[in-house]
């Protein structure tokens, strides 16, 4: 690193006078700034020049798997990036070239674990400058300057996430993670969480802990407490076993109020709601705490009693609009339903009226669907929001017909239809419109930069049976085979086949031995959960029918096969995490089922929308502009450019802001499936991204950063 940076470093301490940094040729906090708007002021790369923007630097973090993938928006300070790795390993580099300062792996050599993670945070007092990132079930502090946790921090140098919530001594069973990083507020970590959204869920608290010392210093009870505002909005007792209502995309700030702004998801179970009747405040909630307390200030519900899994995926872009000649600092909520909600952030009231509108009810028994949703009068929906014939897709008759002859089977009408054991088809589906991607919102302008999913969902329910049944003497395989169709069906699939983003199972044995497979069932890996309720013989069951091995076993003990660690019924369980495709895998509705969106959110009108990606197969049949499935982010310049990955063509393009049309695109080397920044170092500017494949996208998989300039 040359001298300059170290002078801009030492000049820019000087300025913050500790705490939080604000380096603003830097990017110095996950999305770009305090209001999460992805917005950046350097136009050295502007419109009529990003054709020549060509690769600076590429860093590889050596460790991809089949199965990994890269969400890290990295920040930069002082000249330094700071990012993840595919197996969670953290590490700095020099921002200029791409040069390894160290790296951090968060567990043991060669352990099997890992994560993913969508940033870190950064904290400084004088020399003391931490590094604060989630690993797993843990809050680490980093040194800044040499990658090594603190010791002193939390308990042997992390916070367990895990703790403090309902109970501290099952807590090893159960699994919350600090997937989108928290925000820093004077000498606390804000942070929310990532949790299982089954029925053996955690609540989803806010919890702030001392920077220094990991000591949690407040916590704020999503699924309020006896006493508490809210509490009568569920069944009594809620808060002991019902789980979820968490923060899982992060959080924003403002400083000069001393608030900080939280969107939560849905509670859990995600699909059914007969366990936890009523409104479910504050689950899909806006929420603004005091920053330093976490008392209190206002909330909005953007879906009652929800039985969708519209959790709301990003956090809360704070930003001012114009409105009537006047402006209004807000809060602008992006929802997967494709709906903004635009509130006063001293208040929370809508800056547009909102209407509760009738919505249809539940046939099943033991259901009480909330009977109004709220629906803002502006903007409009960004994305279609019911199925319906006339969106059947049309890429070719065959494609048609199969999804007629499939529609046929579901039920559909509303974008709160009520699942059901028929099933019913979800548009949107639960991964978009908007999704953890989030906005970016030119600061200059007040135009909202987003990338939509316009896919739908089919979710279909299955009642559970009896789980007290005594197995015992059943053949091995077949209790293997029930417990595979109660627990791992969702995501694997009924035929083993597995779905985007979850693996086939089907020949396992080609890849793994039965003792990988065990073990990957009792600790987890990534997104597949750790099955902490299942005995010993239940998980050696499930690996037997797996393998088809262990044929002349019985299954000796008389233990039932638990559904959940609370020992609660688990009523039903959603058939799988499906999309309504074609037999092809393509959408079932009508192009394009990803869009790059611009919102004017003074005029709360659409400025233009593109699609964004295509799939070369159709592309060949001349079947062009589709847009494909999209997960991660875009910025804006001050230079006039969107920056994007997130489609599955694997491209990272350059849009004109104002106009939408193309003015730069490179093909990654697997999918940009994450938020790219950018900076400026000597008279340079930086545009960086990195290219971890995979996910929920199923596409290829690999281990860049990949960072562009002019040259
Ligand atoms: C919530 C979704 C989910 C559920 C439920 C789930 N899995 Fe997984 N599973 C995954 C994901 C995602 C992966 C890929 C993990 C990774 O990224 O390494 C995976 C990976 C696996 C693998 C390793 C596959 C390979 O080729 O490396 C096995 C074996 C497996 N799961 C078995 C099961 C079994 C058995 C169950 C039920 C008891 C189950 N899973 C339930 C999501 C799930």
């Amino acid at each position: 690193m040359n001298k300059s940076i170290i002078l801009i470093g030492v000049f820019l301490t000087l300025l913050s006078c500790g705490r939080d940094v604000t380096d603003e040729k830097g990017w110095s906090r996950y999305r770009g700034d305090d209001g999460i708007n992805a917005y950046s002021p350097l136009s050295q790369i502007n419109k009529s020049n990003v054709q020549h923007l060509q690769v600076a630097w590429t860093y590889r973090t050596g460790d991809f798997t089949d199965f990994s993938k890269i969400e890290c928006n990295p920040i930069i300070i002082s000249g330094v990036l700071y990012g993840v790795s595919a197996k969670m390993k953290v590490f700095a580099l020099e921002a200029d070239t791409g040069r390894e300062i160290w790296v951090y792996d968060p567990f043991e050599p060669g352990s099997k674990e890992s994560g993913f993670n969508r940033g870190l945070t950064y904290w400084e007092d004088g020399d003391d400058k931490r590094i604060l990132v989630g690993a797993k079930n843990k809050l680490i502090a980093l040194n800044a300057l040499t990658g090594k946790p603190f010791p002193d921090f939390g308990e042997n140098g992390f916070v367990d996430l895990r703790k403090n919530l309902r109970s501290d001594t099952d807590f090893e069973n159960y699994d919350v993670t600090n997937t989108s990083p928290g925000v820093v507020f004077e000498d606390l970590i804000i942070v929310g969480s990532s949790l299982r959204e089954n029925y053996e869920a955690l609540s989803g608290d806010i919890r702030a802990y001392d920077v220094r010392t990991g000591k949690m210093r407040w916590t704020f009870h999503t699924l309020p407490h006896p006493g508490e505002f809210g509490y009568d909005t569920w069944s009594e007792d809620s808060y002991k076993n019902i789980g979820g209502a968490n923060a899982w995309a992060g959080v924003s700030i403002d400083r000069r109020r001393g608030l900080v702004f939280a969107a939560t998801g849905a509670p859990a179970f995600d699909f059914h709601g007969g366990e936890r009747k009523g409104q479910n405040l504050f689950a899909n909630c806006v929420i603004a705490l005091d920053a330093a307390s976490g008392k209190y200030v206002w909330h909005f519900q953007t879906s009652h009693h929800d039985l969708w899994d519209y959790d709301l995926p990003t956090p809360p872009n704070l930003t001012t609009i114009r409105k009537d000649g006047k402006d209004i600092d807000a809060v602008v909520q992006l929802t997967k339903q494709g709906l903004i909600f635009m509130l006063d952030r001293d208040t929370g009231k809508p800056i547009y009226p909102v209407e509760e509108r009738v919505v249809p009810s539940s046939g099943l028994a033991d259901e009480s669907t909330w009977p109004t949703q709220p629906f803002p009068a502006k903007p409009l929906p960004l994305t279609r929001t019911t199925f319906d014939e006339s969106i059947i897709t049309d890429i070719s008759p065959e494609a048609h017909d199969f999804i007629k002859t499939e529609a046929g089977k579901y039920s559909w009408g509303s974008i709160y239809q009520p699942p059901s054991l028929q099933g019913i088809i979800q548009l949107p589906g639960f991964r978009g419109g908007a999704e953890w991607s989030g906005g970016a919102i030119d600061q200059e302008t007040g135009i909202l930069f987003v990338g939509l999913n316009d896919i739908p969902n089919i979710v279909q329910l299955v009642a559970e049976g009896n789980d007290k049944e005594n197995l015992s003497g059943q053949p091995l395989i077949e209790v293997g085979s029930r417990i595979y169709h109660t627990k791992c069906t969702a995501c694997h699939g009924e035929d083993r086949k597995g779905n985007p983003g979850f693996p086939s199972l089907v020949d396992l044995s080609n890849r793994m031995k039965s003792d990988n497979a065990l073990h990957i069932l009792k600790n987890g890996q990534r997104n597949m959960p750790a099955f902490t309720e299942l005995s010993e013989e239940q998980l050696t069951a499930v690996v037997s029918f797996l393998f088809d091995i262990n044929k002349d076993q019985t299954y000796q003990s008389e233990e039932p096969i638990r559904t959940t660690l609370a020992g609660k019924p688990m009523r039903y369980r959603i058939k799988g995490y499906k999309q309504l495709l074609d037999a092809d895998g393509y959408p079932g509705i009508k192009p394009p089922w990803g869009t790059l969106c611009a919102l004017d959110l003074n005029s709360t009108e659409i400025k233009w929308r593109v699609p964004l990606g295509e799939y070369p197969d159709l592309v060949a049949k001349g079947i062009r502009n589709t847009g494909t499935q999209l997960f991660g982010g875009g910025i804006v310049t001050q230079g006039g450019l969107v920056f994007i990955g997130a489609s599955q063509d694997e491209k990272f393009r350059a849009f004109d802001k104002d106009s939408g049309e193309v003015l730069w695109e490179y093909q990654l080397p697997a999918g940009g499936y994450a938020t790219p920044a950018t900076y400026d170092i000597d008279g340079t500017q930086y545009v960086v991204i990195a290219a971890g494949g995979g996910g929920f996208q199923g596409t290829k998989t690999s281990d860049h950063y990949i960072a562009f300039s002019l040259k």
